[in-house]
This record gives structure tokens, sequence and C-alpha cells, in this order.
């Protein structure tokens, strides 16, 4: 394995893409700005694995590989000496993100590449305002990623063959299939599909028409998903379908992209969903 991996943000999504490329045998390294989140989601991976070890899922030597290849570190400097191949995968607000790339950019070594896990974030959003931009691309995993097996590749116009071939072959290695997309947009395929499904849901309770358990029951039974729209926001995380809504809103001032206010009183008093332990559902948490 030639590509040596840093990964930028260890919630939920970091946490799990460093252990898929610690587990497809890279030399990774892992920082959160949030030490104690770090150390914990660390833990919380190996409980992870060691758990989908007793369902063969995975196997004692992944599990060794994630504790050989996989190191924790405690500043941005840190994660991405050295290495070839940078993910950033931290919150959801275009501002932090662009700081990290506009900060990397300008002192990382030629040839590395440089993605972004975003949801609706565009590479070429980040790319446009750092150096090197033909290194940009999104990589977009799913969650949980050791278990979702998927990888949206998006690029700009200007990125580089190499940089496209080399963001190919690490979510192949890492054992994802893999859509490349022709042209980027933001929430690529599978959250443009799901925030229809989202959004419609959003709307009946907001107008009054069902219960929130209703919907997703609804959702279940009659369109036999597994998950309801309000489960499934709160799996992903409400902070992310808040910041994608604003986001889109700010762009188009449509007040149908506007986020709707129970959506915002949740995120404001930091009900974020399964992550924090109450979002439309109480959790208990992770
Ligand atoms: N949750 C999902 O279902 C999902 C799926 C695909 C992609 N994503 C994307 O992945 C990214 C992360 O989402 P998540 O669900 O892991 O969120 P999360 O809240 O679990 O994790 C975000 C992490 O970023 C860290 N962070 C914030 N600012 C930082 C900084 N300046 N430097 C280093 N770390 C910093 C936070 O401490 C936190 O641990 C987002 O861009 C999101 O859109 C999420």
């Amino acid at each position: 394995m030639n590509e040596k991996i840093g990964v930028i943000g260890g919630g939920q999504m970091g946490s799990q893409i460093a252990a898929l490329a610690a587990m497809a045998g890279y030399e990774t390294s892992l920082y959160d700005e949030n030490k104690e989140n770090l150390e914990y989601r660390f833990k919380f991976v190996e409980n992870n694995i060691k758990n989908l070890i007793d369902k063969s899922i995975y196997s004692k030597d992944n599990l060794d590989a994630y504790h050989n290849n996989l190191e924790l570190k405690y500043s941005l400097d840190e994660v991405v000496d050295d290495k070839s191949f940078v993910i950033e995968a931290v919150v959801e607000r275009f501002d932090i993100k662009l700081e990290i790339f506009k900060k990397i950019s300008s002192f990382m070594q030629q040839d590395v590449v440089m993605a972004t896990n975003s949801s609706f974030i565009q590479a070429s959003e980040l790319s446009k305002h750092c150096d090197y931009p033909e290194r940009f691309i999104n990589m977009h995993f799913f969650y949980p990623p050791i278990r979702m097996d998927l990888v949206e590749i998006s690029y700009p116009d200007n990125v580089s063959k190499n940089v496209l071939e080399r963001t190919k072959t690490v979510s192949k290695n890492m054992g994802r299939s893999v859509v490349v997309l022709k042209k980027e947009t933001p929430g690529f395929i599978v959250n443009r599909m799901l925030a229809a499904l989202v959004d419609e849901a959003y709307e009946l309770y907001d107008e009054g028409i069902a219960e929130f358990e209703d919907i997703d029951i609804a959702i279940k039974k009659g369109l036999n998903h597994p998950l309801g729209p309000f489960e499934l926001s709160d799996y992903s995380g409400l902070d992310i379908h808040y910041y994608a809504k604003l986001k889109k809103f700010e762009e188009s001032g449509d007040l149908r992209d506007k986020p709707k206010a129970f959506l915002k009183d949740k995120v404001l008093k930091g009900d974020l969903g399964v992550k924090t332990g109450k979002g439309f559902y109480k959790y208990n948490k992770e």
C-alpha cells in the first residue's frame, strides 16, 4: 500500500473512515480537535469491529490491522505530516472545512490528494479558494462507513486524472463499491434522492398532518424502508440536515429551502440525534 492516509475529524464518520483505511492496510493517522472525543471514538470503533468479528463480517486480522496501522494525532500539522492522501471529515460547516484546506494546501507536497467527505459541499467550492485546486475531490462515505458498502466520488472539472484514479483505488481497497459522478452536484446521488423524501416528511410534520413517529411507521411499512425519515435524520445527525438546508437557502433565497423551525430548535439545543443521545427520538448515548 503506497498511500499514507491522514483523516481530519474523528467523529462518527472520520473515526470509521480511518478504521477502513487502517484495515485495508494503509498507514493511517486520525485527528480531531476534541481529544476526548477522538479517544472515545477510537474505543467505540474498536468495540464495533469486535462485534462485527462475532458476526463474521470482520476478522481478527482486521482488528490487528486497526491497532497496528492507525495512530491518533493531536494536531492538524501532525495528522497530515508525511501523508499522500488526506480525507477531511469534520463538521459540515463550509467555513471550518475551508480554513483547514486553505491551511494544509499551502504547505503540503504537490501530489497529495485532498478529499472531503462532505455530504453537500462540492470540492470545487473549496478548491477555488485554495492552492493546488487540481488535487481536490469529493469522497463520500455512508454512515456507518465500516458497514455501508458505497463511496460516491465526484470531482471538479480541473481535477487531475491521477487524483481521480488514486481516489478510486483507495475506495476499492477499502472494500467499497464506487460510483463516479459525471458532474458535481450538492448531495451527490443518494442525498439528493434522500433529501426529497426527508423534506416531504418534515413538511408533513410541520403542517401537523401526522406525528413524526407515524410518518416513520408509514414509510417503513408502506414503502418497506428499513428506517423512517426521522430515524434516518437522527442517525446521520440533525446538524448535517440543518447546515445543508441553511446553505441551500442562503444560495437560493427560496423559502422552501429554509430549514424548518423545529429542526433549528433541536440543533441549537444540541439535540443532534443518536450521537448526542437525543434528536427526534431518545437514545442511549453511543
Ligand atoms: N453522518 C452521516 O451520515 C454522514 C454521511 C456522509 C458524510 N457525512 C459528512 O461527514 C462529515 C462529518 O460528519 P459526522 O457525522 O462525522 O459529524 P460528527 O459531528 O460526528 O463529527 C465531526 C467532528 O469534527 C470535529 N471537528 C470540528 N471542527 C474541527 C476542526 N477544526 N479540526 C478538527 N476536527 C474538528 C468535531 O470535534 C467532531 O468530532 C460532515 O461533513 C458530514 O456532512 C456525514
